[in-house]
């Protein structure tokens, strides 16, 4: 690790990037907010006369990266060198999940750990997509977005490999030193082999382990050196089974893990098989479809429950006033476009088989949207047919009713729960 930078507070990048303030510093590099034209950004500084310079690699791979419609990836907005430093621009994003991890008394419920999943498990599968692993995959190297303050980006490609070369997968090899952090390195990285794509997914799985559990068993272990902890952590890790580390937690984390450990060096892991594990943990578990988060103060987990209850009740309305199935999905586009927080109507208008569920500017969770379709078939087809058949929303509607109140009363365990968390 080189020296760390002089405070570049004030510094001009590119005549056009005033540094504001700093943000955070990794291993390699340090981040600054910046400001220009009154718009912000973050901006990663690298000493020109680095021993290791990673900079350049990683605005390339970022710029590529935003060339592909990235998900979960900011925007890159430039690569500068000057006055001894290099410069990578890119979108200001917020705070990391290690760091909001810290400020929630460093854990994690159920509900926050299955939304944050799903959506870091896209960004490696996006990443994988295109033909790189990134090689460190932790909490630190999550963050939450600024503009779409619920989504979750990964960032840090300074590691990053192609696994892919000329159309053939990188060859297996071993002896490798370890690249990458230690407490969520996959086993096969401390022993030596080359990583691949199942790696970045063993890693996912201790981290989210990490947030459930509070901390993972081969952290805070005793040594002399660097080289006697990576052994002490290794060593801890092979004696730990899944069983043990996933204890007391849904069967599904467990399968999680397993899958993982067990993926042959060049296979391509089924990312839908892994979604589908959270999916069936959000289900059984009755938990909300939505990104409500254990950071989120009541007032916003409530909002973001009644703007879906709003919107299951417009959509009762609009189906009064409308005469024809046309009329009613039209209203529907119009009403989701006013309150988008709710995966609710697109269900609907899928049940009339007249629109397919796409990935909208939605608050819900894009890739969940197929299995709530079933979940909420039912109550939306008794619904449907009751409307198709009568035109008009029957007065008393015991059904809908019903739904409405279970609705209300999960919310208000939701909330409860995770109020008495924040207090604890
Ligand atoms: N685009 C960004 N917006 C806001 N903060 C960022 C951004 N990128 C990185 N950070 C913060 O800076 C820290 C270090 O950045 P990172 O790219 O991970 O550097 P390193 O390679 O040194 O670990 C991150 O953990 C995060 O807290
Ligand atoms: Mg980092």
């Amino acid at each position: 690790m080189d020296s760390p930078l002089k405070d570049m507070t004030g510094t001009i990048v590119n005549k056009q990037y005033k540094l504001i303030k700093k943000l955070g510093a990794g291993a390699f590099g340090e981040i600054y907010s910046s400001q220009s034209n009154g718009l912000e950004y973050a901006i990663k500084i690298e000493k020109s006369d680095s021993k290791h310079p990673q900079l350049e690699f990683e605005s390339k791979l970022y710029h590529y990266l935003n060339n592909h419609n990235g998900q979960g990836i900011p925007k890159y907005y430039g690569y500068y060198s000057h006055d001894g430093y290099n410069f990578l621009v890119m979108e200001l994003l917020g705070q990391s999940l290690e760091d909001i991890f810290s400020e929630n008394n460093r854990i994690f419920t159920l509900q926050t750990v299955c939304v944050l999943g799903i959506q870091m498990l896209e960004c490696i599968e996006f990443l994988h997509c295109k033909q790189f692993i990134h090689r460190d995959i932790k909490p630190d190297n999550f963050l939450m977005g600024k503009a779409q303050k619920d989504r979750v980006y990964l960032v840090d490609y300074g590691l990053a490999k192609r696994y892919i070369s000329k159309d053939l997968h990188i060859p297996y090899k071993d002896n490798k030193a370890l690249t990458g952090t230690a407490r969520y390195a996959s086993i096969n990285t401390h022993l030596g082999i080359e990583q691949s794509r199942r790696d970045d997914l063993e890693s996912l799985a201790y981290v989210l382990m990490y947030f459930l559990r509070g901390s993972l068993p081969w952290q805070n272990l005793r040594a002399n050196n660097q080289k006697e902890k990576y052994d002490r952590i290794m060593e801890k890790k092979l004696a730990t089974s899944s069983e043990t580390l996933c204890k007391n937690y849904p069967q599904q984390l467990l399968q999680f893990v397993d899958y993982t450990k067990n993926l042959k060096f060049d296979e391509k892991p089924d990312y839908q098989f892994i979604k589908n594990l959270f999916i069936s943990i959000m289900q059984e578990n009755e938990l909300r479809m939505e990104y409500i988060y254990d950071w989120d103060d009541e007032d916003t987990q409530r909002d973001k429950i009644q703007i879906r209850n709003d919107e299951k009740d417009n959509l009762l309305k609009t189906n009064k006033q409308s005469s024809n199935t046309q009329q009613r999905v039209n209203k529907y586009q119009e009403n989701k476009n006013l309150n988008s927080n709710s995966i609710y109507m697109r269900n609907c208008s899928n049940i009339n088989n007249k629109y397919s569920i796409g990935r909208t500017k939605t608050n819900s969770i894009g890739s969940i949207n197929k299995v709530v379709v079933t979940k909420t078939k039912q109550i939306t087809n008794n619904t449907i047919n009751s409307l198709t058949n009568q035109n008009t929303l029957p007065n008393n509607n015991n059904n809908i009713n019903n739904y409405s109140k279970l609705h209300q009363n999960l919310a208000k365990q939701i909330i409860k729960k995770h109020s008495s968390l924040h207090y604890q």
